[in-house]
């Protein structure tokens, strides 16, 4: 690699991760507020040894094969499905993301939304706004309660095991669902695994944790939101594909489940307009899981420092396609223009 890489980032981040780039690289920043538009993306990872881009910046196989010197696109998320990592690897061009750092702050917001949804905050908050609040009433916005009901979480990785932490602390039941027992976690979690289900039958909340793929796409399906409680809550802060919402909002206006609490959405940004914003029994955060001043800079500066090893040609950590690495560490090893 160059003296210097030249770095593509898609938007201004935190914590003086763009110092630390900047230290190292010929830098190049997208300033808008809002994503770069698609050709302009494309202009700047044409012109990149590394990119550092974010789950609103889509990374495809036009945007790779146009980009000769690319050889790391560092995704500041978890997730990573904004990124066609078959058409990356055809490239060999190595994908990374940032696990773990924002697990606990998503966990939080997580069962923010569960006793949002539960004890009807967002909806009593309307109610003394909208000069409603005459008096203590006994049935006034009451509510389901948390401690001693049953969560289902689905997915459990990094986020889901800090759910369920946070569960045990609140005195629930937990069953979780995924591709395999975790046997681990069960024991300090003292948890269940079900087939999803069992689960969705079984839960008073369901919790997503799972990533975005062909499998999970309508993951909840008017079949499976058929099968919840009445009462139940759908939870949502992993991606918003993993829900059918024009099923959701026949769940919830017909009464198939109680309430939902949304971080995510399909597609984002939610219209103000959309059906589901009709109903007092959602609510809906503008993708925020993550979004705690210490998390965002810990994923930024983690982001920048598997791009700064890629560009070395080290193994980034977090690498995701680790199946090209050999070929890859060539490609940068050679050197490129
Ligand atoms: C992720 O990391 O995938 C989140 O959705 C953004 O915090």
């Amino acid at each position: 690699m160059s003296a210097r890489p030249r770095v593509y980032v898609t938007r201004h981040l935190p914590g003086g991760t763009l110092d630390v780039l900047r230290a190292q690289c010929e830098l190049e920043v997208w300033e808008g507020d809002d994503p770069p538009p698609s050709q302009r993306l494309r202009e700047g990872a044409a012109r990149a040894h590394g990119i550092l881009t974010l789950l609103t910046d889509r990374i495809d196989s036009a945007l790779l094969g146009a980009a000769p010197n690319l050889v790391v696109v560092s995704n500041m998320a978890t997730g990573f499905d904004n990124i066609d990592v078959e058409a990356a690897s055809r490239h060999s061009v190595l994908v990374t993301r940032t696990p773990g750092v924002l697990s606990q702050t998503t966990a939080d917001l997580a069962f923010g939304l569960i006793l949002a949804a539960a004890r009807r905050i967002v909806e009593a908050d309307r109610y003394v706004r909208n000069g409603r609040w005459k008096s203590w009433g006994p049935e006034v916005l009451l509510g389901g309660d948390v401690h001693g009901a049953t969560v289902g979480i689905v997915g459990m990785g990094g986020i889901g095991s800090e759910m369920a932490k946070r569960a045990r602390g609140f005195g629930m039941r937990i069953v979780y669902s995924g591709p395999s027992p975790k046997p681990a976690l069960e024991r300090r979690y003292r948890m269940m695994y079900l087939p999803l289900e069992s689960l969705l039958r079984e839960a008073d909340f369901v919790s997503l944790h799972a990533p975005l793929t062909a499998d999970t796409r309508h993951l909840i399906n008017e079949d499976s939101l058929r099968l919840m409680k009445h009462s139940a809550v759908l939870i949502n802060t992993a991606r918003g594909p993993l829900v059918d919402q024009g099923a959701l909002y026949r769940a919830l206006k017909e009464g198939w489940i109680g309430a939902a609490s949304l971080d995510v959405t399909d597609p984002e940004p939610m219209s103000p307009n959309d059906p589901l914003l009709t109903l007092d029994n959602i609510v809906v955060t503008p993708h925020i899981a993550s979004a705690s001043v210490a998390t965002r800079s810990r994923m930024a500066l983690l982001a920048a420092e598997q791009l700064l090893q890629g560009l070395c040609g080290e193994t980034p950590e977090f690498a995701v396609n680790r199946e090209i690495l050999a070929a890859w560490r060539r490609r940068v090893r050679e050197g490129l223009p």
